[in-house]
């Protein structure tokens, strides 16, 4: 069963409160982050605390995601040290990757299964060539530097970077690599958040990543099946089976064709309900 990603929570490694806080949050994934969100003063102190804390702390659930600093950067690799091959990491998420050489650069030192930041022009126009890298399993857009490196403007419909996140997310499932959308920063605007969230599951995303607690829940509900969705599904599969025993293959379900393609994305969504569920399980949730 494949695990859900709907909320990716980013905390700054220096945070203590945060961290400690982030055991109990209803985050499907925690990316730990080095780079940005810490300052250059605190990046010692963070890379130790961060170390400690994931070798004691229990996330339950939560896939534990570290973000290290850039490739080139004098932290990198004390980064890659700690945590490539840490007991309390299910994967290393590295900065800015324009192509697949700058995932083979941490390849033989880290063990665990790499992701990667796409938030260049160059990682958005080489996405095919890095989802193919046989140690990434997952992709998250960096919307804020991908903007900056633009040029763009922000846009509420997102319309100058969606060029980027499309080309991405044809690459991620090109490759079947999960794929998490950029970060909202305007973290106490609920509406813009569901606007947001909506708009990339509809195109495809696995989830969002957000900076704040408050944000967790629309995500988690934007990006789940809802109740009718699986009801629809269940029926469709239902339909065709029907079908297939009349010895027709295309039923009809509410006015609308269902083959077997339909069929198979209507198991798709029953099979992430189920993971979602499973998940609120785990932790407690229901
Ligand atoms: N993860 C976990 N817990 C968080 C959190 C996060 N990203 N952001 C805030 N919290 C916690 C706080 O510790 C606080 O907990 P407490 O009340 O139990 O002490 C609670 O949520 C409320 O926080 P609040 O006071 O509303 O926010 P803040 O002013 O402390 O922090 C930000 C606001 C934006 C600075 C902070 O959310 C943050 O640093 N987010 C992540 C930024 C980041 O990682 N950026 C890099 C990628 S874009
Ligand atoms: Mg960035």
């Amino acid at each position: 069963m494949t695990r859900p990603y709907r909320s990716v929570l980013y905390i700054p490694a220096s945070r203590e409160r945060a961290l400690e806080k982030a055991r109990e949050l209803a985050a499907d994934a925690i990316i730990f982050d080095l780079e940005d969100a810490v300052s250059p003063e605190e990046k010692l102190r963070a890379r130790e605390l961060l170390a400690r804390m994931l070798a004691s702390a229990d996330y339950g659930a939560r896939a534990r995601i570290v973000r290290v600093n850039g490739l080139g950067t004098e932290w990198v690799e004390g980064d890659l040290a700690a945590f490539g091959n840490h007991q309390g990491v299910d994967a290393v998420l590295v900065p800015k990757v324009s192509a697949p050489a700058d995932l083979e650069a941490v390849a033989a030192t880290v063990k665990v299964p790499l992701w990667a930041m796409l938030e260049t022009a160059k990682g958005c126009l080489n996405a095919g060539a890095i989802a193919a890298h046989p140690r990434l399993e997952g992709m998250v857009m960096g919307t804020n530097d991908l903007a900056k490196e633009l040029g763009a403007r922000f846009r509420a419909d997102r319309l100058p970077l969606l060029a980027g996140l499309g080309a991405c997310v044809l690459a991620a499932r090109a490759a079947g690599k999960v794929i998490v959308d950029g970060v909202f920063n305007a973290f106490k605007d609920e509406a813009g958040l569901r606007a947001e969230c909506e708009q990339g599951r509809d195109m495809g995303f696995d989830g969002k990543t957000l900076i704040h607690p408050a944000q967790l829940e629309i995500a988690n509900e934007v990006f789940a099946p809802s109740e009718e969705e699986v009801a629809l599904a269940r029926r469709q599969i239902a339909a065709f089976a029907e079908a297939r025993a009349r010895g027709e293959g295309v039923a009809v379900v509410d006015g609308r064709i269902v083959e077997n393609l339909h069929v198979a994305s209507a198991e798709a969504l029953i099979g992430k309900a189920e993971a979602i569920a499973a998940r609120s399980i785990a932790a407690g949730a229901v």
